[in-house]
């Protein structure tokens, strides 16, 4: 038994893409067959159907048209494939037999550049990781807009920060060798979308990395990197060279890796910036009611995606923060201008990924019509920009490059209208090129002298209805209807029968066909190539594109920050690095929002050296969450460079904003509530310096009163007296109020009123404290039955009179809890135990699980000792 040659062939080439469905060209046609074939088929929802595959077998196939591949190739891709594409490399007019295949590019998660795969305002990420002795080298690409970077954490909080920065980047696609599937497991824990491609570890040699990039990037690149960052280089080179094997290409449009430092931007670890809601929202992850969500008046793609950008990553520069914010606040003052900029920039295209199709060889006339449109716009703009005096955009206006000749050139060459398709013609304006202009002629002409056909052979033969037609199989004809076929000449010949009538051609009718379709056909293919000729001349100047994207980007920016500043009535905060956060009128920009100006209660917030602690009481739904994530977004948008919701801001530059915030279960992650707070609060505990910024919401709610009052008391006292970061630190157990003592902890709270029973909110942070928690009158605002509120009064009574309690005996039963957990990670591990089947194992992976199970014991005992030690040393101070 044995396939047909052409089975042969597919399976010859898909056994060098195991991992991507393979779009095996036949025809109009991309087919697949087998095991792509049947999950092709449910994926696409396209019918399965069978073909003969040599030797009485029937192999299953499934296939789509080729001019809608793109869309089924999105639709893969979007869940989480790859996509081989494999087309017939030669005619098949002019092969006997077979004709070749190859693979031509695969589309992965992580290499798309095509639009349909990709969102606007957000960069598309292959990102690459490489551990060793407790050291990472991460790099990350963005195909579809050229950048490139990389960096490299050591110390001890590498993992975690090289955890947080993936999570930040949020990559589709994610490169690891295959030794460090225990990292890898780990982040998949937090992020289930990212695809992860297993690489050789020969591709992480360092030698072939450094060799590969210098072969793309040329030998002058960066030297000092390469060598003191070898990690971040290794992780780079894995990159480069599964693009080029993937994408079978030049990547014109790839910068070169450039390396990055994560002390040049504000920390923010992942679970805080999940808390922060930053750019994505915690209940379902769109931008609704997210920071972006209010700041965002971006007018292109590109500014979109620079926005983003800086909102994830706030400065910790003064001088950087504040040449933003000279250029926000020139704009914000200019309304004209920033009016008739925005404009301009409202026409311009998204050049970046326009830049990539032209390196990529995918781009049509449309898109080269879509640089030239915006290219059109750069002499306004420029000239706009002439009167500002802000450092940044003087820069911007001064390196401004206007792309005149490409424009030129652009305009002359493309017509206004062309098609989609680049092989049909109609590209090539007139005037631009004689041969084009010849053959139109010829081709109209031709076209002329039919018509005239027409009425001399009515005139000829007396046909009144004769007419000459074009149809695709039988060419030029003339049609004589049924009643007047006695009329027609000797020297027509028979060509088709239609119902009521017959077609004809003549010798004169083929010659005229004969010059319309040569020229036709020459036609389109000069077109053809004149347009790719085009597209090489912009290929060349692709690096030029991107500058001036990136500068367009950053002006846009610029503007929709200061669009926001006056729209919502924010001011331009102070910012230095007197390790003070005053903030007067302050109030939270999203919530803000939602509830519409003037509805939102502005609040202060006064925290430096010496009161750098504020503990924050008051009844449950008083507004304490609220306050603190305004002081914490007020203090990142000031370092963003942003105007800030206040009547007055002086921010003291943060190091690392921390936020310990709500209640939320981390089941997937099999983590308990209280696993999960713990597990924050020790990240802040080792990471936190006295230039940070913590926001702690109700630590230890997740466990009995007693336990978490103790927990929390100790936080406090070991961030005041040993970390000393400036802190808001909320709480419900107004016991902690007696903190106070410590020099440099102030008691506020949220003013509350009584009425009859009923609670007022107040919403005013006032310096005080509250003695009781106002459980039950919340409670009956949400509507709880009468007959329940008064036996929870009553209980309530008498428990207070009960209390009599040692909270040092408590602290111990926090660690009993904590081993109740223990056993969890134990009984997960019996669990996995139970599933494998050690026959199927290589030896590698039995180590590997191994590893990962003693990691995780470790993981629990480490936090479990600190705990208790933490809790030991606070109980005994
Ligand atoms: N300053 C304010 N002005 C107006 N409404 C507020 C203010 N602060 C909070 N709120 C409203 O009160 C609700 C409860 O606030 P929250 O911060 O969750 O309270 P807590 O954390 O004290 O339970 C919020 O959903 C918000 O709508
Ligand atoms: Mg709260």
């Amino acid at each position: 038994m044995s396939f047909t040659p052409m089975i042969q062939q597919y399976l010859q080439i898909k056994q060098q893409y195991k991992d991507s469905i393979l779009f095996f060209r036949m025809g109009d046609f991309y087919e697949m067959f087998f095991e792509d074939a049947v999950n092709a088929s449910k994926l696409l929802e396209i019918t399965l159907t069978a073909r003969d595959g040599g030797a009485g077998k029937k192999v299953p196939m499934c296939g789509v048209p080729h001019h809608a591949a793109e869309t089924y190739i999105a639709r893969l891709i979007s869940k989480g494939c790859k996509v081989a594409v494999c087309e017939q490399v030669e005619d098949p007019k002019e092969v006997k037999g077979l004709v070749k295949r190859e693979v031509i590019r695969v589309i992965t998660p992580g290499t798309v550049i095509e639009g349909q795969c990709l969102e606007d305002k957000q960069n598309n990420y292959l990102a690459s990781v490489l551990g060793e002795s407790g050291c990472f080298g991460l790099a990350y690409t963005d195909v579809s807009t050229g950048l490139f970077m990389f960096t490299e954490y050591t110390g001890e909080n590498a993992v975690t920060e090289v955890m947080d920065e993936v999570f930040r980047l949020q990559p589709s696609e994610f490169l690891a060798p295959g030794s460090s599937s225990g990292f890898i497991t780990n982040y998949l824990g937090q992020n289930k979308n990212a695809v992860i491609t297993t690489i050789d570890e020969e591709n992480y040699k360092y030698e072939n990395c450094l060799k590969l990039i210098k072969d793309q990037f040329g030998a002058d690149w960066v030297q000092e990197e390469s060598v003191s960052l070898k990690l971040g280089v290794r992780a780079a080179g894995a990159i480069l060279n599964y693009l080029l094997e993937t994408q079978k290409r030049t990547l014109q449009q790839l910068a070169a890796p450039k390396v990055y430092f994560s002390n040049q931007y504000l920390k923010i670890d992942s679970s805080s910036r999940r808390n922060l809601e930053l750019t994505k929202s915690i209940k379902d992850g769109t931008r609704w009611g997210t920071l972006i969500w209010v700041l965002d008046y971006t007018s292109t793609a590109m500014g979109g995606r620079l926005l983003k950008l800086w909102v994830e990553q706030p400065l910790v520069n003064v001088h950087e923060i504040n040449m933003r914010l000279d250029a926000v606040e020139e704009l914000s003052k200019n309304l004209l201008l920033r009016k008739r900029i925005k404009d301009y920039l409202k026409d311009v295209y998204d050049l970046e990924r326009l830049a990539s199709k032209v390196s990529y060889g995918t781009a049509n006339a449309r898109d080269l019509l879509a640089l030239k449109k915006s290219f059109y716009l750069l002499p306004s703009i420029k000239m706009a920009l002439v009167s500002c005096e802000a450092e940044l955009i003087v820069k911007i206006e001064q390196s401004l490059d206007e792309m005149k000749d490409l424009m030129n050139i652009l305009s002359r060459a493309i017509a206004d209208e062309p098609p989609v398709s680049v092989r049909d013609g109609g590209i090539i304006r007139g005037g631009y090129h004689p041969e084009v202009d010849r053959l139109r002629e010829a081709s109209r002409s031709g076209k002329d002298w039919l018509a005239r056909i027409e009425s001399e052979e009515r005139e000829k033969t007396g046909i009144k209805t004769l007419k000459v037609g074009y149809n695709k199989v039988f060419g030029y004809y003339i049609e004589v209807t049924k009643s007047n076929l006695n009329l027609v000449p000797e020297y027509y010949t028979r060509r088709q029968t239609l119902v009521n009538a017959e077609r004809f051609i003549t010798p004169q009718i083929k010659e005229y066909e004969e010059l319309i379709m040569g020229a036709e056909d020459r036609l389109t293919q000069l077109e053809y190539d004149l347009f790719t000729e085009l597209r090489q001349k912009v290929c060349a100047e692709v690096p030029m594109i991107q500058q001036l994207a990136n500068k367009l980007a950053v002006l846009d920016v610029l503007i929709s920050l200061a669009e926001a500043a006056q729209s919502l009535n924010y001011v331009r905060p102070l910012v230095n690095n007197s390790n003070r956060i005053i903030i007067n009128e302050g109030r939270h920009p999203v919530v803000e929002r939602v509830m519409g100006a003037g509805e939102f209660v502005p609040n202060e917030a006064r925290l430096d050296r010496e009161n750098r602690l504020i503990l924050l009481t008051g009844p449950n739904m008083a507004g304490k969450s609220t306050y603190m994530r305004q002081v914490a977004l007020i203090t990142l948008m000031a370092q963003i460079g942003s105007f800030v919701p206040a009547s007055s801001a002086e921010i003291g530059i943060v190091d690392q904003i921390f936020t310990r915030i709500g209640a939320a279960d981390d089941l997937a992650g099999g983590r308990s509530t209280f696993m999960v707070e713990m597990s924050e609060c020790t990240e802040i505990v080792k990471k936190a310096t006295s230039e940070s910024l913590i926001i702690m919401d109700e630590v230890g709610r997740g466990t009995s009163t007693y336990d978490g009052i103790s927990i929390a008391r100790a936080l406090v006292e070991y961030i005041h007296n040993t970390i000393k970061a400036r802190t808001l630190f909320s709480t419900h157990y107004h016991e902690l109020t007696d903190l106070e003592e410590l020099p440099g902890i102030c008691n506020y709270t949220i003013d509350v009123r009584e009425k009859d029973e009923t609670i007022i909110f107040l919403r005013k942070v006032l310096p005080g404290k509250v003695d009781r928690s106002y459980g039950i009158q919340v409670a009956k605002l949400a509507g709880l039955p009468e007959l329940v509120l008064s036996r929870a009064k009553n209980f309530l009574i008498e428990l207070e009179e009960n209390k009599t309690h040692n909270s040092h005996k408590k602290v111990i039963s926090a660690g009993q809890d904590q081993k109740s957990c223990k056993n969890c990670s134990s009984k997960a591990i019996v669990e996995e135990l139970s599933r494998i089947d050690p026959v199927r194992m290589t030896p590698m992976e039995a180590l590997n699980r191994i590893a990962s199970w003693k990691e995780k014991l470790e993981n629990q005992h480490g936090i479990e000792n600190k705990l208790l030690k933490d809790i030991n040393i606070f109980s005994k101070n």
